[in-house]
C-alpha cells in the first residue's frame, strides 16, 4: 500500500524525561480487558506487574481471579481449572492459532504484548489504526468481511472497528470517546511492551550527568598535571 502519515500524539511517556500517564494506562487496561481481550492475548504480561500502574495487591488478585487457568496434575493425576493468581499472565482468548483464525474469518489476532514495539512509531500507529476506520473509497475493492482502515498497510483489515463511543464506562468518569479509548489503550500497551521505560530513562540521565562530572574532573586534572609545562 501507499505510505500514509500517522497521526502524531504528544505522548507523556515520550522524550527523555517521559513517564507513563498512570490514569490513562489504568483506563487503557479497562479498554483492553473489556474490548481487545475478546480476540487478543497479552501473554507476556503477568498480572502482578500491574502494581507498576498503581493497582493494589487486592485489586490485582481480583483482576487475576476473573480468568481461569488449567493447572495440575493433582494428587490423582487429574488436571483442574483454578482462578488466576497474580503470578499468571493475561490469558489468550483462544486455545491455539487455529481456533483464533476460525473465529476471525481466517485472520489471526496477534498477541498485543509487544505490539507497541512491533511497528514503526508503534504508539502513533496503534492510535492511528484504532481511530482510522473509514468508509472505503468508491473505487476500492473491499473483500467480504473486511474493513477499510486508512492506516493499515494495504487498507484492508480483518479486524472490525473495535471501538465505538461508550464501548466502556470508565470507572474514573472520563467520557469514553473513541479518541480517548484509543489513546488510553495505546498508553496501556506501550507500558505492557516496555514496563521499565522510566528506569531506563532515569539511568540514562544519571549516566550522562556522571559523565559530565567525570569530564570536568579529567579537565581539572589535566590542567593541574600540565601546569608546569611552558
Ligand atoms: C489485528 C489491536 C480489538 C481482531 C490487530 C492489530 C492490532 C490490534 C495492533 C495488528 C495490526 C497490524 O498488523 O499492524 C487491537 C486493539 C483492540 C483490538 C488495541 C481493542 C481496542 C480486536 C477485537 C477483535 C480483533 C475485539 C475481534 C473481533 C483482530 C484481527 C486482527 C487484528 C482478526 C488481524 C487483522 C489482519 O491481519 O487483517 N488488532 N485489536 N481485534 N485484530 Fe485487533
Amino acid at each position: 500500500g501507499d505510505a500514509v502519515e500517522l497521526k502524531s500524539v504528544d505522548w507523556k511517556h515520550g522524550g527523555i524525561f517521559g513517564t507513563y500517564d498512570r490514569a490513562s494506562a489504568q483506563r487503557g487496561l479497562q479498554v483492553y480487558r473489556e474490548v481487545c481481550a475478546g480476540c487478543h492475548g497479552l501473554g507476556l504480561v503477568a498480572f502482578r506487574t500491574l502494581s507498576d500502574l498503581g493497582f493494589s495487591e487486592e485489586e490485582i488478585k481480583a483482576i487475576a481471579a476473573e480468568s481461569e487457568y488449567q493447572d495440575g496434575p493433582d494428587g490423582d493425576g487429574e488436571m483442574f481449572d483454578r482462578p488466576g493468581k497474580p503470578s499468571d499472565s493475561f490469558p489468550s482468548p483462544f486455545p491455539n492459532e487455529q481456533a483464533a483464525r476460525a473465529s476471525n474469518g481466517g485472520a489471526y489476532p496477534p498477541d498485543l504484548s509487544l505490539m507497541s514495539k512491533a511497528r514503526p512509531n508503534g504508539d502513533d500507529y496503534l492510535y492511528s489504526l484504532l481511530t482510522g476506520y473509514e468508509d472505503a473509497p468508491a473505487d476500492f475493492n473491499l473483500a467480504e468481511g473486511m474493513a477499510y482502515n486508512a492506516y493499515f498497510p494495504g487498507h484492508q483489515i480483518a479486524m472490525p472497528s473495535p471501538l465505538s463511543a461508550d464501548a466502556v464506562e470508565y470507572s474514573d468518569g472520563t467520557p469514553a470517546t473513541v479518541d480517548q479509548m484509543a489513546k488510553d489503550v495505546t498508553v496501556f500497551l506501550a507500558w505492557a511492551a516496555e514496563p521499565k521505560l522510566e528506569q531506563r530513562k532515569s539511568i540514562g540521565l544519571r549516566v550522562i550527568l556522571f559523565l559530565l562530572i567525570l569530564a570536568g574532573v579529567f579537565y581539572a586534572v589535566k590542567r593541574k598535571v600540565w601546569s608546569d609545562v611552558h
